[in-house]
């Protein structure tokens, strides 16, 4: 278990609906928050192949397809799901918690 001071609330879990994605900003970090089947994801919000923000884009299950190029990646591991994206999506660790969500501070 990590020390409390290596964590990052995001957002309220209700501010991210079943089937959503929202931005959300917080130091350096410009991160996409999503909410499928109750759980939530996290992973960078800027898209590996562009300018595109994927929460701009559209969530399909556990597919998020950018809206510039419809690239298209796994949010729960950052895959690429389908071209022109060829790189992978960065994904953080959603750490349990009742009401917020928390992720894991990057260590780069
Ligand atoms: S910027 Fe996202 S697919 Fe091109």
């Amino acid at each position: 278990m990590s020390d409390s001071s290596n964590l990052i609330e995001l957002c309220a879990k209700a501010d991210v609906a079943e089937g959503e994605v929202i931005k959300v900003e917080t130091g350096d970090l410009e991160l996409a928050v999503y909410c499928v089947g109750g759980r939530h994801y996290v992973t960078d919000n800027l898209c590996t192949h562009g300018p595109g923000e994927l929460s701009e884009g559209y969530l399909d299950g556990h597919v998020i397809e950018c809206d510039f190029h419809q690239g298209q990646f796994d949010i729960r591991d950052g895959s690429v799901v389908a071209p022109p994206c060829i790189l992978k999506l960065k994904t953080y660790k959603v750490v349990p918690h009742d009401d917020a969500v928390v992720i894991e501070a990057p260590q780069d």
